[in-house]
């Protein structure tokens, strides 16, 4: 039997291309997101790439709780079983305007951490119904070290990687796996201006590196890509002292 794929921000760059690959191997999909017309435009392209069936779920906002449980709702009902659940969405924020207006610091936590929280439970309770499932959520490097670059949306990703920790300590004695994906720069319109560089990859490398995360590992935490491990422990590593000086 085919695997069932439901995707929250089904619309980010990141995730079309990880669609592309589980409709390669013919697999039912399932789209949420805000926008109507642009799920219905994926949803002919993934069919077209082999997908064997496609729905869509759209008016899936994160800002709002009633459309996040909804949304989980009307999928279960329609689709019954699901195997794998991939939280794509996310915001990166102005940081200097979210050190100034609390509506825009209010929105990054929203989006990027209390809105995924809350759809995890729903996803979480769902999948212990169900016996099985993976829940890959698509979180970020930036989450593992504070920045004054990105602090905001950072501590939103790094508050997500510890209650994911938790999750997973929660829900896998149930047979249940969360999988944490971790993606350094990739190139979506969410870096649209930020300046390019060697540790840039694309959206599509970057769809088949979380398919593969998805389908093929039995790891808990998985970088995008696995380079970044060896940066990150590096970064992580250096006290914070000499860490507070430089200009990141
Ligand atoms: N790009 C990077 O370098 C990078 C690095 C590390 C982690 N990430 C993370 O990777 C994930 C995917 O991002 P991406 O790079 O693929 O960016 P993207 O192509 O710009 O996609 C962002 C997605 O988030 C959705 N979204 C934003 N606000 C929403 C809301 N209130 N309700 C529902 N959906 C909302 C957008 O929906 P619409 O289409 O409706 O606007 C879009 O589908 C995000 O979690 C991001 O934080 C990105």
């Amino acid at each position: 039997m085919s695997d069932t794929v439901l995707i929250f921000g089904a619309t980010s760059a990141m995730a079309l291309h990880t669609a592309r690959n589980f409709a390669a191997q013919h697999a039912n999909l399932a789209l949420a997101g805000r926008d109507r017309q642009r799920l219905e435009a994926l949803a002919e392209d993934l069919k077209i790439r082999g997908a064997q069936q496609v729905e869509i779920f759209p008016g899936f906002d994160a800002e709002d709780e009633t459309t996040i449980l909804k949304t989980v709702e009307a999928a279960w009902k329609s689709l019954e079983t699901i195997r794998h659940v991939l939280i794509a969405y996310g915001t990166l924020p102005d940081q200097s305007k979210a050190e100034s207006d609390a509506a825009v610091l209010r929105s990054a936590v929203e989006v990027n951490y209390f809105s995924v929280a809350g759809l995890c439970h729903a996803v979480a309770d769902r999948m212990l119904e169900q016996g099985s499932g993976t829940l890959s959520v698509i979180s970020s490097v930036a989450g593992l070290r504070g920045r004054q670059s990105n602090y905001v949306y950072g501590s939103a990703k790094g508050g997500l990687n510890l209650f994911l920790q938790g999750l997973r300590n929660r829900l896998h004695p149930k047979g249940i796996r969360v999988l944490t994906l971790l993606p350094g720069f990739v190139d979506t319109p969410m870096t649209r201006d930020v300046p390019k560089g060697p540790l840039f990859i694309s959206a599509e490398k970057a769809g088949s590196l979380i398919h593969k995360a998805m389908t093929r590992k039995k790891a808990d935490v998985v970088y995008v890509p696995g380079f970044w491990r060896v940066i990150m422990t590096v970064i992580r590593s250096i006290p914070e002292p000499v860490f507070k000086k430089l200009k990141l």
